[in-house]
């Protein structure tokens, strides 16, 4: 089973086979954990009694794709910063930089696409959000000089509550994160608030056709370019312009609106 059009293969054994480029292939064992030892919060203890539920290979790495662990992202990371450069060009693309943009990317991953921001904005700043820890390490090691010179900063943080003020950023984007989010109204008046008056948000997503049939895919919530579409218009988003756009790996949708 190919998952996320990532190279990461899946055997019922728990297997994962990574293919990274054709001559590099790596094997991971991955033992599907029981939701309440894998999940688990460590400070929060077993009740007495509970049980237990097993989780499967596929709602396993649906869970790690949401949220890569330390050991997991490292192989996630590199991979998405590959296989989704035709996301980042467009989402690149959509958002004309100009150098003095200060602009939020939210599940910025393996941090690529914050780099191309970073190397326009040299008189502004931008900011990477992530929910994974692991994530936000991986880009603090990736892009530390820019960190130190002050023009990226990282915040491991949900879409729906960023630690920034109301209309700090002109500019906001985000690629393939969506799926993952709890509540997309939330987020959606969270980037409102954040995003100045005509600012421009970009968001780019695989679409649901591309997806349904991979196996982690029932696990996570998948969404056609109008979905989104109707979900901004109702949060407040105007202008909106769609590109649906094809790479060889699956059907894609660009969104710009203000
Ligand atoms: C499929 S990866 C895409 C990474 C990157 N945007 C790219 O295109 O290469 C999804 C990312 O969204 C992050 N994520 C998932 N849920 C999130 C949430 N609620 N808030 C912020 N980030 C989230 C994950 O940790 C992961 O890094």
């Amino acid at each position: 089973m190919e998952l996320h059009n990532s190279g990461l293969q899946l055997s019922s054994a728990g297997r994962v086979r990574l293919d990274l480029q054709p001559r590099f292939v790596m094997r991971l064992q991955l033992k599907p954990q029981p939701l309440g030892r894998a999940h688990r919060n460590r400070s929060e203890p077993v009740q007495p009694g509970t049980k237990a539920i097993p989780m499967s290979s596929s709602q396993f790495l649906a869970r790690q794709l949401g949220n890569p662990s330390k050991v997991v992202g490292r192989f996630l990371a590199p991979m998405w910063n590959k296989r989704n450069q035709a996301l980042h060009d467009a989402t690149f693309a959509s958002l004309a930089l100009d150098i003095n943009d200060r602009v939020l990317e939210v599940g910025s991953g393996g941090g690529s696409l914050l780099g191309r921001i970073a190397s326009v904005t040299t008189e502004g700043v931008v900011v990477g959000v992530d929910i994974s820890p692991a994530m936000i390490s991986y880009c603090t090691r990736r892009h530390r000089p820019l960190i130190d010179s002050g023009r990226l900063a990282l915040a491991c943080a949900s879409a729906d509550a960023i630690p920034y003020p109301d209309c700090h950023f002109n500019k906001i984007c985000t690629v393939n994160s969506v799926f993952y989010w709890p509540n997309v109204f939330d987020a959606l008046a969270e980037f409102r608030r954040l995003l100045e008056v005509s600012g421009t948000f970009v968001m780019c997503f695989t679409c649901r056709s591309s997806l349904q049939r991979k196996r982690f895919a029932e696990h996570i919530r998948l969404y056609e370019p109008q979905d989104i579409a109707d979900m901004m218009t109702s949060s407040g988003f105007q202008n909106l312009h769609q590109q649906l756009l094809l790479d060889r790996h699956r059907q894609f949708v660009c969104i710009t609106a203000s």
